[in-house]
């Protein structure tokens, strides 16, 4: 069958979209989307955030309760620079300046933030996906992304219960 024009585009586009998923964005930290999303009218994701204990998961690992886990598995230097124990406590990328003193931070959740936080980007839906921000097809999908962290590997690991882990931490945007 002959192609047109604008076929042979779209071929190009499906081969150059999983491209532009997997290139590494570089992170901005939680000051530079907490300029947009801290009013009332938002949602208040920041202040949200700065109240749960994902802000203080690096903090956590310079704590006793580490250096005694982090002995008893038999790492030589402190939980905060064993990697162990930082690639869930913080944001480990090695991409533009992520912060590990913020812990568990937005990016950690929706993505390194370089490539989708101008505002034209981000009220653009697809083209914010498009610089890299992570979006979830459903519940089930956004429980996995929490299992990444919250599972048997952490040393002190609990039962995950979706509902009632969410609640502490949910963080949605009032209906207009
Ligand atoms: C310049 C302002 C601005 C900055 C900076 C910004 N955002 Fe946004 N964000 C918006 C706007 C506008 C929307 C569209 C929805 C709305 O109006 O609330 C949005 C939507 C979102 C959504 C919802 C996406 C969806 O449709 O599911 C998420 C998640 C989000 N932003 C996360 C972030 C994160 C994480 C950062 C930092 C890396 C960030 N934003 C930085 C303005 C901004
Ligand atoms: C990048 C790793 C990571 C991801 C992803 C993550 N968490 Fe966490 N979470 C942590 C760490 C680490 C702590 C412990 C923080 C501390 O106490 O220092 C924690 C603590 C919590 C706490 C407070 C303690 C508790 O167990 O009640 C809640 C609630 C929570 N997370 C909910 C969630 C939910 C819901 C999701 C998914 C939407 C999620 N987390 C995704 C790493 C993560
Ligand atoms: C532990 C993971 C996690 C962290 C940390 C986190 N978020 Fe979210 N965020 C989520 C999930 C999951 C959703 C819900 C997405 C959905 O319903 O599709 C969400 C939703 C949002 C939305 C859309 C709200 C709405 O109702 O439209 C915005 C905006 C947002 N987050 C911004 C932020 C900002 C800004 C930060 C940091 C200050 C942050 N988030 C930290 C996981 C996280
Ligand atoms: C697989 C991800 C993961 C790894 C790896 C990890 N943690 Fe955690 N950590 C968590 C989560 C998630 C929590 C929140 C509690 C829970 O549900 O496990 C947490 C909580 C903690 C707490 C607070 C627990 C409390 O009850 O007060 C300490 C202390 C801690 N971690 C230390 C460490 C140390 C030290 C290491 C490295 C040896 C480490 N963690 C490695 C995910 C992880």
């Amino acid at each position: 069958m002959k192609r047109t024009l604008g076929q042979l585009a779209l071929v190009a586009a499906a081969v150059l979209v999983p491209n532009l998923a997997s290139a590494q964005h570089a992170y901005v930290g939680v000051k530079a989307c907490g300029m947009c999303h801290k009013s009332e009218a938002k949602g208040q994701q920041l202040a949200i955030w700065e109240k749960s204990k994902h802000a203080g998961a690096f903090t956590t690992l310079t704590g006793p309760k580490a250096a005694e886990i982090a002995k008893a598995k038999g790492i030589a230097g402190p939980a905060s620079e064993a990697k162990e124990c930082l690639a869930c406590h913080t944001i480990t990328g090695d991409v533009g300046a992520a912060d590990p003193k913020q812990g568990v931070q937005c990016e950690s959740c929706h993505g390194a933030g370089a490539d989708y936080k101008a505002m034209g980007v981000m009220k653009v839906r697809d083209n914010a996906v498009k610089g890299g921000l992570v979006v979830f097809a459903d519940k089930a999908a956004i429980e996995a992304m929490c299992k990444k962290c919250h599972n048997e590997k952490s040393p002190t690991a609990k039962p995950f219960n979706f509902d009632e882990r969410w609640a502490p931490i949910a963080h949605k945007k009032p209906a207009a």
